[in-house]
């Protein structure tokens, strides 16, 4: 078998024609296959056909493709039998997800298809070895994982079973570049990149708010406007439905053996069990309902801002806050630190009583007392300070509230909208991009995917603003690193072990691709 994309004259076969196949069809029509489409349900392949002629005949309407090639587009996908499979190249599943039903259906198509048809599955839960186990010629089911809707999501994971061979992973690699995806390559593993990695996006939301760091809200504008997230986990998971949210991450849990990094969510269960599921249900975290009120983020607008600060050795990557309280007129003295204050980002800003730092992991009160720091105030982790609209912040108990309001209002003159946050370990989005790139650099060490393609993965799959390797090359893995190891100290919980691949570079400054 050549490892090249498959050609475009070579017919294509998608079983299944429900939210997921009808895409993929089209998708493979668009990039010029023949495409033979077969439901179990009568007329659901038609009817997935026609909806797609009109969903092409909409984009001609905009000027999007030309009408000649939107009607040549449609006039490719036909429905079809099992039977009619037998001159396709590649058949890609998207049946209900049940392994039994998948095995049944890959065995009857064995006889069917020629011996150079590749088998594909878009399962997105169910082992892909397991699913070709028993097969004539198991090396030639791989998994052609899709995102929803598959038309536009950019992301196809391509997953090896243990007997895939690695001529068919590559071909579907290609096949997947040629028809405008990026693909990932993966092996066969609970969840596989996409749905592994993100678990701590949901899994540290839930941990922070019922820790009581701050309300959902509050914690959604964190994540988008400091995180860079397009989605704070809140709104995201009432966007996909707690019921599947939770399924997921239960799948994962059991399928990694009771993993207490993927363990869920007790408060995300009361809300399934209650019913609020989200948007489709009209109402999960937030209310939907005709009428409700979507609750804003706190917001500290503080009092009595001071003109002058001093700051005190190097913020590292937050320097830019320096920047921006000059732009505002306010007069910042540099002085050297402390030998310790040398690092990058262990430098404070002296801002009236108060000492401003970033989080390191640890709890401003203890670590007010650990660092002699009297009147402690931590900020967040944020993409770009340059930038950023919001910073979470959180108070030690030593600090009082006066000085906390002197912070707040001195950072809202540099046009920081200023979250409180609960003295929470690692605060919000420093503890939740930890727990990413912990979560990536296991599966690299693990060699589930290589370190490029989990950045392509949570890239173009679920639209991270940058991957957990990028943010580990930006931000500094050190920085990681120490608030993986604060983060286990704090909790003692096996849940924020550091992956040994961290511990292993992170003391050397390389990044995961040295
Ligand atoms: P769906 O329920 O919308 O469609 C499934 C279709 O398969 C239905 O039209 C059904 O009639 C047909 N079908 C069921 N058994 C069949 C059989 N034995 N032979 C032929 N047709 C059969 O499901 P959806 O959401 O499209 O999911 C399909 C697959 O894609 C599943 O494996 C799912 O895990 C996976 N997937 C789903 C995603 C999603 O967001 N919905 C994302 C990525 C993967």
């Amino acid at each position: 078998m050549s490892d090249r994309a498959l050609d475009a004259s070579v017919p294509v076969g998608v079983i299944g024609a429900g939210a997921m196949g009808a895409g993929i069809a089209l998708v493979a029509a668009q990039a010029g296959h023949a495409v033979r489409l077969v439901d179990a349900q009568a007329g659901a392949a038609e009817r997935a056909i026609a909806q797609a002629a009109a969903s092409l005949e909409a984009l001609a309407g905009k000027g999007r493709l030309s009408a000649a090639d939107a009607a040549a587009t449609a006039a490719r996908m036909r429905p079809a039998t099992l039977g009619d499979l037998a001159g396709c190249g590649l058949v890609i599943e998207a049946i209900v997800e049940d392994l039994d039903i998948k095995r049944g259906l890959l065995r009857e198509l064995e006889p069917i298809v020629g011996d150079g048809c590749i088998l594909a599955t878009n399962t997105s839960s169910l082992s892909v070895t397991a699913m070709a186990a028993g097969l004539k010629r198991p090396e030639r089911v791989a998994g052609m994982h899709f995102f929803n809707p598959a038309t536009r999501m950019r992301l196809v994971e391509v997953i090896s079973g243990l007997e895939t061979a690695p001529e068919v992973a590559q071909k579907i690699h290609r096949t997947a570049e040629a028809w405008g995806k990026h693909a990932a390559y993966a092996r066969s593993t609970p969840g596989f990149i996409v749905n592994r990695i993100a678990r701590p996006f949901y899994g540290e939301a839930w941990r922070a708010y019922t820790e009581g760091a701050a309300e959902p809200a509050t914690i959604d504008a964190i994540v988008r406007d400091c995180g860079g997230f397009p989605m704070g986990p809140f709104e995201l998971m009432d966007l996909i439905g707690h019921d599947v949210n939770f399924a997921v991450t239960q799948s994962v849990f059991d399928a990694t053996f009771g993993e207490r990094r993927y363990a869920p969510s007790l408060a995300q269960l009361e809300l399934v069990r209650a019913g609020r599921l989200g948007r489709k249900s009209g109402r999960g975290i937030y209310d939907y309902r005709d009428g409700a009120v979507r609750p804003s983020p706190a917001v500290e607008p503080g009092a009595e801002p001071v003109t002058r600060v001093i700051a005190v050795g190097s913020l590292g990557i937050a320097t830019p806050i320096i920047t921006r309280l000059e732009r505002a007129g306010i007069d910042v003295v540099r002085v050297q630190g402390p030998r310790e204050a040398q690092t990058p980002s262990s430098g404070w800003l002296e801002i009236g009583p108060a000492h401003l730092m970033m989080t390191d992991g640890r709890p401003a009160t203890r670590r007010a007392t650990e660092d002699a720091h009297e009147h402690l105030v931590l900020f967040d982790l944020a993409l770009d300070y340059a930038t950023t609209p919001r910073l979470g912040l959180a108070r030690a108990d030593q600090c009082g509230m006066g000085a906390f309001r002197t912070v707040c209002a001195t950072l809202g003159q540099a046009g920081f909208a200023c979250s409180p946050l609960d003295d929470v370990a690692g605060l919000v989005v420093l503890r939740l991009i930890a727990m990413l790139v912990n979560e990536a650099a296991d599966a690299v060490a693990h060699g589930i995917c290589s370190a490029d393609a989990i950045d392509v993965a949570m890239r173009f799959g679920v639209n991270y603003p940058r991957g957990p390797m990028e943010w580990s090359e930006q931000v500094g893995l050190r920085v990681f690193a120490r608030a993986l190891a604060n983060l286990r100290e704090h909790y003692g919980e096996e849940r924020y072990r550091t992956s040994a691949l961290i511990t292993r570079k992170g003391y050397t400054g390389a990044g995961f691709h040295g």
